[in-house]
């Protein structure tokens, strides 16, 4: 099996160069790879790179993920997100190759507090929302696509909202987090581990594609609010002998309305994983898990 990788340097794109490499030959670029073009932004050169590889497998990792700076440069935004995961797409569909994609909880307006089912009416409230859920849309362009939607992606590597809090309780002598957004952390290693054990069972039943080809919400157990996954961290480090200026007990939990963006955020970015779980037969571990170990490994 040769899998082609974009993206190979971010959270996701790091893991998944751990987790896809016995699977077969994996060609992993970024967008300014030197050899063949990883660059999103050039959408001939992407093509071009598809056809010269001529993969089983295409998965995408790389995207335009600021989500306030997307509201300023919507076009690169759509062009990263959206343009180019359908050139993807169209590639892969031509060569009969299987393309992965990942997309997020803000396609959703966060309104209720039950987990979106991917039956779910979308409504982004941002350009990055709308961009990746027409890179979805465009994704979909290829018969043979796994398209995971997820939420709050931390890893080890890479700056992520765990490591800003641990930095800022450190510093600062106060800390206001919010509390009314609902979501579940979800470690790059889950998603990249999930991503493998997708494309096993789909390469191991080529006839039955239709079954597994789709959108699937992946997100790790349980839920919790960014006041919440703060707090937790800040406990955690503490019991690791990590000294703060602000403990887990004096963050200030404060709402959206209080912490103005450029981008609108949505409140309850619950994701049921039921599908998800049940058409590859997975367990999906709670969202502290991932952290503690992350927090292990930085700490
Ligand atoms: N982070 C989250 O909380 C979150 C939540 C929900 C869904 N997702 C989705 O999960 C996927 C992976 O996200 P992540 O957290 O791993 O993001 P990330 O760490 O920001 O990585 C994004 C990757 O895209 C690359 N990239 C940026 N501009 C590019 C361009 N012009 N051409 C080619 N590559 C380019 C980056 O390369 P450089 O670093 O070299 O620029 C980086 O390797 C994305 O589809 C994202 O939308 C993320």
């Amino acid at each position: 099996m040769k899998i082609l990788l974009f993206g190979k340097g971010g959270q996701v794109g790091w893991e998944l160069q751990r987790s896809l490499a016995p699977l077969g030959e994996l060609v992993a670029l970024d967008h300014d790879s030197a050899a063949l073009c990883g660059n999103f932004a050039d959408l001939a050169g992407l093509a071009a790179t598809v056809r010269a590889v001529a993969p089983d497998v295409i998965v995408n990792a790389a995207a335009h993920t600021a989500v306030d700076k997307a509201e300023s440069e919507p076009e690169l935004a759509r062009t990263l997100n959206a343009l180019a995961p359908g050139v993807l797409a169209d590639e892969a569909q031509k060569l009969g190759a299987w393309l992965v994609h990942y997309s997020t909880d803000y396609v959703f307006n966060g309104s209720g507090n039950t987990p979106w089912r991917e039956s779910d009416a979308t409504g982004p409230l941002s350009v990055y929302g709308q961009t990746k859920l027409e890179g979805e849309q465009a994704v979909a362009r290829c018969a043979r696509h796994l398209i995971f939607r997820t939420s709050w992606v931390f890893a080890a590597r890479g700056g992520n909202f765990a490591k800003t809090m641990l930095r800022l309780a450190r510093e600062r002598e106060s800390l206001s987090v919010i509390a009314d957004q609902i979501g579940a952390p979800t470690g790059a290693e889950l998603l990249a581990d999930v991503t493998a054990h997708a494309l096993r069972t789909v390469r191991g039943r080529p006839a039955e594609f239709s079954k597994f080809a789709g959108l699937y919400h992946l997100v790790a157990g349980g839920e919790t609010s960014w006041h919440g996954f703060a707090c937790h961290v800040l406990e955690r480090a503490q019991a690791m002998g990590q000294t703060l200026k602000v403990g887990p007990d004096e963050v200030r939990a404060i709402t959206t309305a209080d912490y103005p963006t450029a981008a609108r955020r949505p409140l309850n970015s619950r994701l049921d994983t039921t599908r998800l779980r049940e058409t590859f037969d997975l367990h999906l571990p709670d969202w502290k898990i991932a952290v503690d170990r992350m927090l292990d490994e930085i700490l």
